[in-house]
Formats: structure tokens, C-alpha cells, sequence
């Protein structure tokens, strides 16, 4: 039995934050996030949008455009870092709210390459146990947990949700592979140290700022082109692909200089490399299927297009997917 991908879709709150907005808030110009990060502006959620309705409104399109219907569907897999509420995962309040009754629903917590990691899982439960449709959801709202004191992250990210239909299928495997990786001994270098049972929320935290995501910037960014080359380099490898094989190299968007740290390690040329980080900075688990969204809307994405996906994030986790569109 195979797997493939049905359909593709991708919401994003209407709110923009433009870099000239960000002037009035933190010490920065709009001149050095451009060359710092590639980013221009990025969405923000209205307060009273939680992640599991970015998920909702990106996971009904998805389910549209694959001509199913929400019963249809038998699992649902939000990969988010920031769920609606901690106790009741994300995907169970999406599963209420799409009205899939039938399916089964679960968080899966892997930050930036969430996305990658559930594709894994999406393509294991179907091979093992006899699920048809896959709901798999990236989906975040990382504006609520950024200090907005801190220009050094509150500047880097952003807010939305792709999702994907991934079903089976009676021919070849189009995910056609997935390589997952993870370094929790680097877990301090991009954190959000307190609000779980380590530390719980107090006022005491929240004077450390201690609620809020905090990175080490500049080890960050080496271990993510280090090890995301290594994610692609294996997975290339353990398939037997050469690099110019591939029509499109989609990676996270966290940086325009990781990404272009990475397409020059893998001499691709810059029309392969899909790019959105100036409309919506890094959206963590949402930046894959958002891209691949957006690709397929353009016409840019052709079925039997050889893909390639990498991401890197806190954790640190990382992994890559080859994907025949
Ligand atoms: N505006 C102006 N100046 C700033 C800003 C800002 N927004 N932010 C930092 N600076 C200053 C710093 O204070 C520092 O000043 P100093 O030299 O006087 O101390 C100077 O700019 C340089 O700071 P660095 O942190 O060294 O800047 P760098 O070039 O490394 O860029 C950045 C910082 C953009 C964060 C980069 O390191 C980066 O992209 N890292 C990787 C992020 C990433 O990949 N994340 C992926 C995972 S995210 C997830 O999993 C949720």
C-alpha cells in the first residue's frame, strides 16, 4: 500500500506586522531585519483566535480540495508548540470544530519540523493500521508567546496553519521517504523555559521573562544549516537521488540566510527554492505546509514534482522528506 498527498491548503490571520511597525515598538529599523533575517512582515492572530482555529480554517480547505467530507476523516495530527490549552490537545479542539467525528486527534510536539514529523507519523499509521485519511495540520500562534521587550525574537516570527490530506493509496509510496533527527541536549539554546511542570507559571516568572521564547541567536543559526544539510544529504543519499534530481527544495522558513546557506551547499539554483520568510517570518511548524500551499495555488508545484522539505527547530529537532507531488 502507498501513501500520497490529496490536497494542500494554507489560512493566515488578515492582521499584518510590518517591519516599520516594529520601529515603534522595539529598538530595530526595517533596514536590519531585511538583512538580518529576509523577513519584511509577518501575521498576527486578533486575541481572540486561538491556534486550533488558524488549524480549523486551513484544515476544512484542505479537506474541500481533496473532495472529502470531515467524517471522512479517520486521524488528525496538529504538529504545533503552541497549543490552545495544555490539558486538551490542539487537534481535539479542531476535530470538534471541523466536526470530524470520526477521527481519532493528537499533538505532536516538535517545533519548526512538526510538519516533517507528522508526515512520518501520518504515513506510519497508515501502512500499520488501516487509516485512510490523514488530517495533518502545522499550526501555530507563536505571537502570544514572544517578549515583545526582546528585539532579538519578537521580530522573527509569526502566525498561521497549512494542512494536508495524506491518504493511502493503491499505488507507489509518493512520501516517498522521511528522516527525523533530535538533540535535546542543545534544548537550552532556543527554549521557552517556564509555563510547563518544570517551572509553572508565577509572577516571579513572568518578571524573569522566563514565559517567553528565548534563543541563543547565533548557535541556533549554525546548528540549523549544519544539521539540516545533514538531513538532506542522508536522505539524498539513502535514496539514491542526486541533487539536481530535485524540482523543488522547500525548507523552513526561519532565515533567508540559512535558506541561502543551504541552496548554495546544494548548488540549487534559486528558482527550486521556495521563499515566503518576507511575508511571514518563521512559522514554526505552519512555514512547510503554508509554502507548499502557496506553491500548488501558483501552479508552481506539478504532480509527479519531486520535493524535497527540511526543517530544523527547538528542541533541537530536525528532519528532511522526499515527496513525489
Ligand atoms: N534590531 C536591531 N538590532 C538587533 C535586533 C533587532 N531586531 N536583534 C538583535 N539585534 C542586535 C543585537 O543586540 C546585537 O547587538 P550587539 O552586537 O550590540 O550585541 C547585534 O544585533 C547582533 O546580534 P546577533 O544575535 O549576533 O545577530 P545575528 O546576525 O546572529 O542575527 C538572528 C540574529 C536573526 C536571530 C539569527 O541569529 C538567526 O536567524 N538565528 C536562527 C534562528 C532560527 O533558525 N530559528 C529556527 C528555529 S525557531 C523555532 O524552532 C521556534
Amino acid at each position: 500500500m502507498g501513501t500520497e498527498i490529496l490536497s494542500v491548503a494554507h489560512y493566515v490571520p488578515s492582521n499584518v506586522l510590518t517591519n516599520f511597525d516594529f520601529e515603534k515598538i522595539v529598538e530595530t529599523s526595517d533596514e536590519w531585519i531585511t538583512e538580518r533575517t529576509g523577513i519584511k512582515e509577518r501575521r498576527i492572530a486578533e486575541p481572540e483566535v486561538a491556534t486550533s482555529d488558524l488549524a480549523k480554517e486551513a484544515g476544512l480547505r484542505a479537506i474541500k480540495k481533496a473532495g472529502l467530507k470531515s467524517e471522512d476523516i479517520d486521524a488528525i495530527i496538529v504538529a504545533t508548540a503552541t497549543p490552545d490549552t495544555y490539558v486538551v490537545s490542539t487537534a481535539c479542539h479542531v476535530q470538534y470544530k471541523i466536526g470530524a467525528k470520526n477521527a481519532f486527534a493528537f499533538d505532536l510536539w516538535a517545533a519548526c519540523p512538526g510538519f516533517i514529523y507528522g508526515l512520518k507519523v501520518a504515513k506510519g499509521l497508515i501502512k500499520s493500521s488501516g487509516v485512510k485519511n490523514v488530517l495533518l495540520v502545522g499550526a501555530e500562534t507563536l505571537t502570544r508567546f514572544l517578549d515583545w521587550e526582546d528585539r532579538a525574537t519578537c521580530v522573527l516570527f509569526g502566525d498561521g496553519a497549512g494542512a494536508v490530506i495524506v491518504s493511502n493509496s493503491d499505488k507507489k509510496d509518493k512520501i516517498i521517504d522521511v528522516f527525523l533527527g533530535a538533540d535535546g541536549s542543545l534544548k537550552d539554546l532556543l527554549i521557552m523555559p517556564a509555563g510547563g511542570t518544570l517551572t509553572p507559571f508565577s509572577p516571579e516568572v513572568y518578571e524573569k521573562r522566563e514565559c517567553f521564547i528565548k534563543m541563543k541567536g547565533r548557535e541556533v543559526f549554525k546548528n540549523a544549516v549544519l544539521r539540516m544539510q545533514e538531513a538532506v544529504d542522508i536522505i539524498l543519499e539513502r535514496n539514491n537521488i542526486k541533487p539536481e534530481r530535485i524540482d523543488y527544495f522547500v525548507p523552513h522558513q526561519a532565515n533567508i540566510r540559512i535558506i541561502e546557506a543551504l541552496r548554495e551547499r546544494l548548488r540549487m539554483p534559486k528558482e527550486k527554492v521556495y521563499v515566503n520568510i518576507d511575508r511571514y517570518g518563521n512559522t514554526s511548524a505552519a512555514s512547510i505546509p503554508i509554502a507548499l500551499s502557496e506553491m500548488e495555488e501558483k501552479g508552481v508545484l506539478k504532480k509527479g514534482n519531486l520535493v524535497l522539505l527540511a526543517a530544523f527547530g527547538a528542541g533541537f529537532t530536525w528532519g528532511s522528506a522526499l515527496i513525489e507531488w
